[in-house]
């Protein structure tokens, strides 16, 4: 073990738990390495996520305006996709960020050592690189952020041509005429969106009643209707129960949960977007005694593992599957191998949906409320009383504010509508600081912005909104 380098801290996986655990490492001075595999820094967000998502969802967004709203605004243009270089700027940009990574890992003097990691034993981590090389790190501490794959189907084989998971459908060569996603969550609904945008008839398919499980029933029946309207169809209620591909198409076949006769869609592109799962292959978590839980994850308290010095973060640990709250737990898990205090508040982790109109939210949804027995008063501005959204032709939606009925704490901000996902963060922030919904409603915000909905929904709490 002479030759052996030794590290305070090996953390394996370099998506934006790793990546940001391993930056703040190399601040606190720990001599850091991280273990990625991919040929690029950023895990599932930089790569295959958030970031190339966005950039769909942003030209896509474009592109449908140029063909709709800037007529109304007086704009005369008839826009024609140029799909290679819509992907093109998305691979531009991807590169650039994760390059960025790389830039931070030399500026924080973080090793990023390419290959596969696995765990042989306490405090050693085993690499094997594309070419099979294996080199060994000696580690005082392991940090697993190995993060999540896409859950399979069964009977609905990913082939990456016709039958696609989130990462096909960043990389379609052209746009489907029919595309069917199945899955009525955020990436169903964000790369459905795209898609739809660029002229493809879009249908979800969906196990549930009802679409994104998780947000605020009222917003999500308002986000519902506002997809239909821009031509989303949705077959709620159904159980998918095979795919055929062709190299034309798929044949789908559903029936509907409650019993009742099967149907079937033809597709040229079929999405299978049913959550994510925690990713641990080949991670030798059996060499530390480490068992992961019946859904695949890693059991954690504060991020410690059941093995000494093995410590486990982001996607592979439960709590929401979302970038910046494995960013969260990088940060406050290195920092609490450095002895210093770490924290991270879960129940101020906000959730966006980029579509258009925008979702976000942060704490408590009403059902969860009326659940816990939580008495609640609830504020609600509609964007259609907004001065800014309304000369913007952007007046879907409404900010809700949820505060407690007793203390007018605020427990919990639901929105849809125009730059939601830019506002949220302020709710955070107040209710980071346990603000009480007046806190905000004596707030001054700017006129004219959509941000003064945020402060007539507050003031909404105690019935005192002025309509513009
Ligand atoms: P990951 O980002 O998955 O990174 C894990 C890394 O570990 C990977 O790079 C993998 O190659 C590497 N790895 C795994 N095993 C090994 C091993 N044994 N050795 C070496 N390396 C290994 N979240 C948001 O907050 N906002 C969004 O807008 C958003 N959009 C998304 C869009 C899509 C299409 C998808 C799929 C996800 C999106 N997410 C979004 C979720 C977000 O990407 C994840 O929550 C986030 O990436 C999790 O970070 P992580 O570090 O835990 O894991
Ligand atoms: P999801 O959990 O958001 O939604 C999955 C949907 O599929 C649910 O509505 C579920 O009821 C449905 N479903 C499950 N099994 C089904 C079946 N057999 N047939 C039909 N429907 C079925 O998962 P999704 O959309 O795959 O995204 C995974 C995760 O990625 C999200 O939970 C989120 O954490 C993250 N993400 C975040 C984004 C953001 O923050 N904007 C964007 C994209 C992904």
């Amino acid at each position: 073990m002479a030759d052996t380098p030794t590290y305070d801290v090996v953390i394996i996986g370099g998506g934006p738990g790793g990546y940001n655990a391993a930056i703040r490492a190399g601040q606190l001075g720990l001599k850091a390495a991280c273990v990625e595999m991919r040929g690029t820094l950023g895990g599932t967000c930089l790569n295959v996520g958030c970031m190339p998502s966005k950039a769909l969802l942003h030209a896509s967004e474009l592109f449908a305006a140029a063909g709709g709203e800037f007529a109304t605004l007086g704009i005369e243009v008839a826009p024609k996709l140029n799909l290679p270089q819509m992907m093109k700027q998305k691979a531009d940009s991807v590169g650039q960020l994760t390059k960025g990574i790389e830039f931070l890992f030399k500026k924080n003097k973080v090793d990023w050592i390419k290959g596969a990691g696995k765990i042989a034993g306490p405090g050693k981590v085993e690499v094997t690189t594309a070419d099979g090389a294996v080199t060994t790190l000696a580690a005082k501490n392991i940090v697993i952020a190995t993060g999540s794959e896409p859950t399979p189907l069964p009977g609905v084989t990913v082939d990456q041509k016709r039958i696609v998971d989130s990462t096909g459908a960043l990389e379609l060569p052209e746009v489907p005429g029919h595309l069917v996603v199945i899955g009525a969550g955020i990436i169903g609904l964000e790369l459905g969106s795209v898609w739809r945008r660029l002229g493809a008839k879009v249908t979800v398919v969906e196990f549930l009643d009802r679409i994104t499980p998780g947000m605020d029933a009222e917003t999500a029946k308002t986000f519902q209707r506002s997809l239909a309207k821009q031509g989303m169809e949705f077959r709620l209620g159904m159980k998918v129960t095979g795919a055929k591909a062709s190299k034309k198409g798929v044949d789908l076949t559903y029936e509907p949960v409650a019993g009742g006769a099967a149907e079937t869609l033809e597709a040229d592109y079929v999405l299978v977007a049913i959550g994510r799962r925690p990713f641990t292959e080949h991670l030798g978590l059996e060499s530390v005694g480490i068992a992961a839980d019946k859904r695949g994850f890693i059991p954690t308290d504060h991020f410690r593992t059941s093995a000494e010095g093995v410590w486990a973060i982001g996607d592979v640990i439960l709590g929401p599957m979302l970038a910046h709250k494995a960013e969260e737990d990088g940060v406050a898990c290195i920092e609490m191998i450095a002895g210093k205090y770490g924290h991270v508040d879960y129940n101020l982790v906000p959730s966006v949906v980029y579509t258009s109109p925008e979702v976000a939210w942060v704490g408590q949804t009403e059902e969860q409320l009326k659940e816990a027995g939580r008495a609640y008063k609830a504020g609600k501005f509609p964007f259609t009383a907004n001065s800014r959204a309304k000369i913007n032709h952007e007046t879907e939606g409404f900010v809700k504010v949820l505060a407690d009925a007793a203390t007018d704490e605020v427990l919990g901000v639901h929105m849809i509508g125009p730059s939601v996902s830019e506002m949220i963060g302020e709710y955070c922030v107040a209710m980071a600081f346990r603000a009480a919904s007046e806190d905000v409603a004596r707030t001054c915000h700017p006129h004219p912005t959509r941000s003064e909905a945020l402060r007539q929904a507050a003031m909404g709490v105690e019935g005192w909104t002025m309509q513009a």
